[in-house]
Formats: structure tokens, sequence, C-alpha cells
């Protein structure tokens, strides 16, 4: 595979940067996540891809629900809080305004634009990330945004190295 190839072909889709947050006996997890997508129209599915490096994913395991946030283009200090610091040496949700929704999943009251999703399956493959394919249970937004897209957040170093294996496999 040519790399540079993969790379631009990889830059044209440019996904929206979202945060995933969830909560594990009240452990409060989340991250930045770019491997996301809807997966089916009837019933509405909605795939999201976690590192197996980080410590969201080891709290999506155990959990039932999520949510996940679609960043503005002004959220860039919330793409820094979750997509660079590891929830297992850092309270990231310290200093937010949250809300808790009905399954005590962690809301970011700045961030409006929301899916709310109830766990279906789980998939791994064999890379490093693993798949949740969830049902969306609630669809919420204020009004039109600029979304922060991968290109719009092009020096954050991410937490975890997707190499790195806090479980063994
Ligand atoms: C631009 C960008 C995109 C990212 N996309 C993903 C992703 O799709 N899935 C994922 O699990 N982590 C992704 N990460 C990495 C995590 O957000 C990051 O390692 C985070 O610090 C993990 O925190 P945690 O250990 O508290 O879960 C991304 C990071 C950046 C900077």
């Amino acid at each position: 595979v040519s790399d540079e190839a993969f790379e631009t072909l990889m830059a044209v889709a440019d996904p929206p940067l979202i945060v995933l947050t969830t909560a594990v006996e009240n452990q409060r997890a989340g991250c930045l996540v770019g491997f996301h997508a809807q997966s089916s129209m009837a019933p509405r599915h909605y795939c999201v891809w976690l590192s197996k490096a980080n410590h969201t994913y080891r709290a999506a395991l155990l959990a039932s629900h999520f949510a996940i946030h679609f960043l503005a283009e002004t959220d860039l200090d919330l793409a820094v809080r979750f997509g660079t610091l590891c929830g297992q040496d850092v309270d990231k949700f310290d200093g937010l305004d949250v809300d808790v929704d009905e399954n005590g999943v962690p809301l970011l009251k700045a961030c409006r634009h929301r899916l709310l999703l109830e766990r279906v399956a789980v998939l791994d493959d064999g890379g490093d990330h693993v798949c949740f394919t969830t049902e969306v249970i609630s669809a919420q937004t204020g009004h039109r945004f600029v979304p922060l897209r991968v290109s719009g957040a092009p020096r954050l170093e991410p937490g975890h190295g997707s190499e790195e294996r806090a479980l063994r496999p």
C-alpha cells in the first residue's frame, strides 16, 4: 500500500470530529473520535471505532449507552482536552458544565449537537480500533454550525499511540 496515496484519499473524507462520552459505575470517560459513521437507515445505526489503547475503550466495553457530541469549529479546546489527555491520569470533565442523561451518560453542555446511542454490537476485527455499533435513541441539535474537521485540528497529538495495548488480546 502506498502510504502517500492512502493518506491523500483519507484526507478527502475529512470527517467531522466528535467527542464520545460514556460512564460505567459512575466513572466518566470520553475521547475525541474521527472514525465514525451512520451504518443503517432503518433501524438507525451509528458506528464508532475506538482505539484499543484508550481508557475510553476500556470503559466502553462495559457500557451500554454513549453520547457523541459533534464539535463546532470553535470547539478546538474540547478537541485538545478529549483528544490529547488520558482519562486514566486526569478527569477530563473537571471544570466543564456537564449534564447527565437518563442512562447516566455525561453530556457536555457546551456541545448541543449530539446523538444519544445504545450499544447493539461490538466487532473486534483484529485491527487497532474496535467497532461499536449503536442504535440512535435521540438526536439533538440547535442551529446550523460549522463542524470542526480533522483538517481543522492538524497538530493534535493523541493521548495514546494506536500501537499501545492496555489490554492483552
Ligand atoms: C484528530 C484525532 C482523531 C482521533 N480519532 C480517534 C478515533 O477515531 N478513535 C479513538 O479511539 N481515538 C481517536 N483519537 C485518539 C483519542 O482521542 C486520544 O488518544 C485520547 O487522548 C484518548 O483518551 P482516553 O485514554 O481518556 O480515552 C483521535 C485523536 C485525534 C487527535
